[in-house]
C-alpha cells in the first residue's frame, strides 16, 4: 500500500499532529473559539484582535479544505476565529477537531508531554467555550429582521426523513421531517452574549429564544423549489405547533450545543445568529446592514468569550501560544 503521512484513522493527524481537515496542531487554537460561517466575517472580525504575543503578527492558517484558523488576544484573553462554513457537518469538524487540538495544547503545558499525546484523540485536558456567530430566518417576533437572537435556551434539531419518500415510506406514513428535543445552551455564555449584544446594540436590536437548526437551507427549512418533491408545505406550521417558542431558522447550533452537551464537561457552547431573512414577509437584510451588524455581534462574541473564565493553560498575560 502507498505509505501515508497520516498516523491514525480514528483520528487523523499527520506527522506534525495537525488534524485532517482543520489542520491545526497544539499551541495553534486558543481554548475560546469564535466559529463564524464565512472567510469574509472571519478576517472583518480579525481586525478587532491583537497579536498573542507583542511584536508577532496573528497567527492564520488555512487548512486544504477551506477551513481558516485566526488566533489572537481580545481584551487581553487567546481567542481563535475559525471559519466553519455551513451546516452541521461543518460545525462537528471545527468542534471536534479543536477539542482535540486544544486537549493537546494543555498536554503541552506538562512536564511530560511527549509525541505520544499527539494519538490521546479528544483527552479533556482544559475548559473550551465556543460561540457561533451565524445568520438564520427569522420565524416570529421577538425575532425579525436586523434582529440578532441568541439561542437561550437552546435549539432543535430538523431533520428530513429519506425513508418517507420511498413508496414503503408513504404507504406506512413515515413523517418527511422529524424535531429532535430542545438541546440546552450554557446559561452562562448565553447571557454573556445577550449583555455583551445589548451594550454594543441596545436592547431593541438583541432577543432570545428558541433556535431551530435544520439539514438544509432549503427541504428542511421549509422552502418551495419545485424542481423537489420535498413535502414541507406544511413543515414551518408543524414546527411552530410542535415548539410555539422557535424564533429562528439556521444550520449548525443545535450541533454545536449537542456536541458541548456530550463533551463530558469540558466545552461551554452558545450562538448568537443575525436575522438575514424574514420568512413571514419574505424580505431579505441589506448587504451594508448585515456588515455592521456582522461588526457589532462579532465584538459582542469576542467579548463575551473574553469574559469567560476557563480553566486553560495560555493564561491571559503568560506570552505562550503561536
Ligand atoms: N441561514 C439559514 O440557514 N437560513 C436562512 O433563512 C438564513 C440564513
Amino acid at each position: 500500500p502507498q505509505k501515508s503521512n497520516i498516523s491514525d484513522a480514528n483520528f487523523p493527524v499527520d506527522a506534525e499532529g495537525r488534524t485532517y481537515h482543520l489542520g491545526t496542531k497544539r499551541g495553534e487554537v486558543a481554548n475560546r473559539i469564535l466559529s463564524v460561517g464565512s472567510e469574509k466575517r472571519a478576517l472583518m472580525l480579525a481586525e478587532y484582535l491583537e497579536p498573542v504575543a507583542p511584536g508577532r503578527g496573528l497567527f492564520m492558517l488555512e487548512s486544504s479544505r477551506g477551513f481558516l484558523t485566526i488566533t489572537g488576544r481580545y481584551t487581553g484573553a487567546p481567542v481563535s476565529i475559525i471559519v466553519t462554513h455551513m451546516g452541521m457537518a461543518n460545525a462537528d469538524f471545527v468542534v471536534r477537531e479543536n477539542r482535540h487540538a486544544a486537549a493537546l495544547h494543555a498536554a503541552s503545558s506538562c512536564a511530560d508531554a511527549d509525541a505520544d499525546d499527539y494519538s490521546r484523540g479528544a483527552v479533556v485536558e482544559g475548559e473550551m467555550a465556543i460561540v457561533r456567530l451565524g445568520t438564520c430566518g427569522a420565524l416570529q417576533p421577538p425575532a425579525h429582521l436586523g434582529s440578532f437572537v441568541v439561542a437561550d435556551p437552546g435549539a432543535i434539531l430538523i431533520r428530513r426523513n429519506p425513508d418517507a419518500f420511498t413508496p414503503e415510506g408513504e404507504e406506512g406514513g413515515l413523517v418527511p421531517y422529524t424535531f429532535s428535543r430542545p438541546i440546552p445552551s450554557d446559561p452562562a455564555l448565553s447571557l454573556a452574549l445577550e449583555q455583551e449584544a445589548v451594550r454594543l446594540l441596545g436592547p431593541e436590536g438583541v432577543c432570545r429564544g428558541l433556535n431551530a437548526t435544520a439539514d438544509s437551507f432549503y427541504s428542511s427549512q421549509g422552502r418551495r423549489t419545485g424542481w423537489f418533491e420535498d413535502r414541507n408545505e406544511t413543515l414551518l406550521a408543524d414546527l411552530l405547533c410542535c415548539y410555539p417558542e422557535a424564533v429562528t431558522l439556521e444550520m449548525e447550533t443545535a450541533m454545536l450545543l449537542d456536541l458541548a452537551r456530550c463533551s463530558r464537561g469540558s466545552i461551554r457552547a452558545a450562538a448568537g445568529v443575525i436575522a438575514l431573512a424574514d420568512r413571514a414577509s419574505n424580505h431579505f437584510l441589506a448587504a451594508e446592514r448585515t456588515e455592521q451588524l456582522e461588526r457589532a455581534t462579532g465584538q459582542a462574541c469576542l467579548a463575551a468569550l473574553a469574559r469567560t473564565p476557563l480553566d486553560d493553560d495560555w493564561g491571559p498575560h503568560n506570552g505562550s501560544g503561536p
